[in-house]
């Protein structure tokens, strides 16, 4: 019986120009370069002026169909991770889909997972595939995380960043085993007794605000490194590959620290893990697919590496998944 996996073929990354950095901060609130770096390992973060998140969302998943060589014609589903729409509703990756110019009667969708979002996502689309619904998906994660950050708080506003990331998965015969190319395996969690960690001051149905984000810090971080190593781990094994066999450890970016502390767990040599974070800050459910982005167009994630992905944030919700590419 034949087996279908979800090849990687394209990917993107877009952020906007405007850059702040940890200097910029100190005159925003009382904070200092020395204790952002030390703290984070965050040295600017793109914020967003002019643009809303489906000006960022079009950037990248319109490189990633230029890298897949292919059309927007030729995409049978959108999927949007976010927690920054454009509108309560509709979808903002309904808008996207159209700025891309995908055929009309295309479904698109956003989903919200915060940090995890792109795993999320990243499965959804996964799923659809494999099930043969579909055979071409753009998946994005994309964030205006400036707009629902409080910058009266030092305590969150030096962490967020703006930005978006991309892929383009197409539908590809395998064999069901670890050698074959496209997503090996993916696994989500959530527990709501965490639901007040992290979260924004208000909803629509709460509030009818946005709100800002708040966050007990120090309780994320002691559950971010437990989750994040789970997460990659389930999926390691749901995949059949083993420590030895992975090219790149690939977490959410929030904090080095945390960054650091997962590759020690899983005895992951620093040069097989990726951070970017000191340019971006978090970006949230961008955060994955801008930093593999990066990679690829760099050249150092590149065909056949096994990338384990991983990431943790708020509800909490958290996942893994593992790629050769
Ligand atoms: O994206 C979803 C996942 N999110 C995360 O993974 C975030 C996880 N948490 C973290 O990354 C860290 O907890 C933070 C970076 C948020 C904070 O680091 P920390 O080492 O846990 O610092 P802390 O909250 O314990 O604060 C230490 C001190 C406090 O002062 P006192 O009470 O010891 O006098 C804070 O008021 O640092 C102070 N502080 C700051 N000082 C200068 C907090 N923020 C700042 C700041 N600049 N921006």
């Amino acid at each position: 019986m034949k087996f279908i996996r979800s090849e990687i073929i394209g990917h993107g990354h877009y952020a906007p120009a405007k850059v702040l950095t940890n200097d910029d901060m100190a005159k925003i609130v009382e904070t200092s370069d020395e204790w952002i770096t030390t703290r984070t390992g965050i040295k600017t973060r793109h914020i967003v002026e002019n643009e809303l998140n489906s000006d960022l969302s079009f950037r990248a998943a319109q490189m990633a169909l230029q890298t897949a060589g292919i059309t927007a014609e030729d995409v049978d589903l959108v999927v949007l991770a976010t927690v920054t729409p454009d509108n309560t509703t509709p979808a903002t990756a309904i808008k996207v889909a159209t700025m891309l110019g995908t055929r009309p009667g295309t479904p698109a969708l956003d989903v919200s997972a915060a940090c995890s979002g792109f795993v999320y996502a990243l499965t959804v689309a996964d799923n659809m595939i494999r099930l043969g619904q579909v055979k071409t998906a753009v998946v994005i994660g994309s964030e205006t995380l400036s707009k629902i950050t409080d910058w009266t708080d030092r305590n969150t506003c030096v962490l967020f960043g703006d930005g978006a990331g991309a892929v383009v998965l197409r539908a590809r015969e395998g064999n069901g085993d670890a050698k074959d190319t496209g997503i090996l395996s993916t696994k989500l969690y959530s527990d709501g007794s965490h639901y007040d960690t992290l979260r924004t001051t208000g909803g629509v149905s709460s509030t009818q605000t946005a709100g800002f984000i708040t966050m007990d810090g120090k309780e994320v971080f002691k559950y971010a490194i437990n989750s994040l190593t789970q997460a990659a781990e389930e999926a390691m094994k749901l995949a059949d590959i083993n420590i030895e066999e992975i090219d790149w450890l690939l977490p959410h970016q929030a904090n080095i620290r945390i960054i650091e502390g997962v590759g020690k767990k899983m005895n992951l040599p620093d040069e097989k893990i990726i951070a970017n974070l000191a340019h971006h800050g978090n970006t949230s459910a961008a955060s994955i697919p801008l930093a593999l982005s990066e990679k690829m167009s760099e050249g150092s994630v590149k065909k056949g590496d096994i990338v384990v992905l991983t990431a943790m944030g708020a509800g909490f919700t958290w996942g893994g998944a593992v790629v050769r590419i």
